[in-house]
């Protein structure tokens, strides 16, 4: 049985990750054009690599969740069969032990060269402008996606997405294209749909099963349910 989970800043939420359209979301504090758009970029650098500068350090006070856990395990039961799809640009499911995983809107824990486009790991801050290891020159911004720049391997994730048996969403508002349309591919091509979601989304596509409640709880028992119902 093939499997795609798209997972979403829910699955992060007890972690301590903010969400980005609940309440306290990420963009409260700021405008989402003043810190997450290319022409933000260009306006005012500062602002920009010191919002996602304290972002990359606050991921060292926070860890994987049961629900970033349940995902490596599911990999372990299903190996090649499975693949994650994040929009979330934490580590979390990387660190709780997925492999078969793509960051669709990049990571905090890389750099992204605007000179030579190398993409690599980055722990550090960017704001004094450190140089590109690949190339030397000082022009390396977050490796995030901003809004009207496209996601990361969107054509494996739709080769993914429509070849699989069941689709699974798990704490995302299915606001932001392309990841809002996943499952209704998913759905036209046969596969079951199944939403884990704090607060289920109404969305264009109904999902064939909804359950609602927090990630760290709704996952596992998802995760444990497919693995017994393989195993018997
Ligand atoms: P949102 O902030 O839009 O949605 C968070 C979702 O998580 C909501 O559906 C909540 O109901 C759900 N949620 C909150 N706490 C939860 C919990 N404990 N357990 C389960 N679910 C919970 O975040 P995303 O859908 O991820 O893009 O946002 C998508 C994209 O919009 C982000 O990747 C980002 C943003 O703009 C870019 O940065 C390009």
């Amino acid at each position: 049985m093939r499997v795609v989970v798209l997972t979403g800043a829910g699955i992060s939420a007890e972690s301590g990750v903010p969400t980005f359209r609940d309440a306290n979301g990420l963009w409260e504090g700021h405008r989402v054009e003043d810190v997450a758009t290319p022409e933000a970029f260009e306006r005012d650098p500062v602002l920009v690599q010191r919002f996602y500068d304290a972002r990359r350090r606050a991921l060292a006070s926070v860890d994987p969740n049961p629900a970033h856990r349940a995902l490596a395990r599911l990999e372990a039961e299903l190996g090649d069969d499975l693949l994650v799809v994040t929009q979330n640009v934490d580590d979390l499911h990387g660190r709780a032990g997925t492999t078969r995983l793509v960051h669709m809107h990049g990571e905090l824990r890389r750099a992204l060269c605007t000179a030579c486009a190398a993409r690599p790991a980055w722990h550090d801050d960017l704001i004094d402008g450190p140089p590109c290891p690949a190339c030397g020159e000082r022009a390396l911004r977050p490796d995030v996606v901003w809004f009207g720049e496209m996601p990361y391997e969107t054509d494996r994730i739709e080769r993914a997405v429509a070849t699989c048996d069941l689709f699974v969403s798990v704490g995302t508002s299915g606001a932001v294209y392309p990841a809002a349309g996943y499952a209704a591919l998913a759905a036209a091509v046969g596969a079951r749909t199944l939403e884990l979601n704090l607060v289920p989304t109404m969305g264009i596509v109904a999902f064939d099963e909804v359950r609602a409640g927090p990630a760290s709880v709704v996952v596992p028992r998802w995760v444990d349910e497919l693995r017994r119902s393989r195993a018997g």
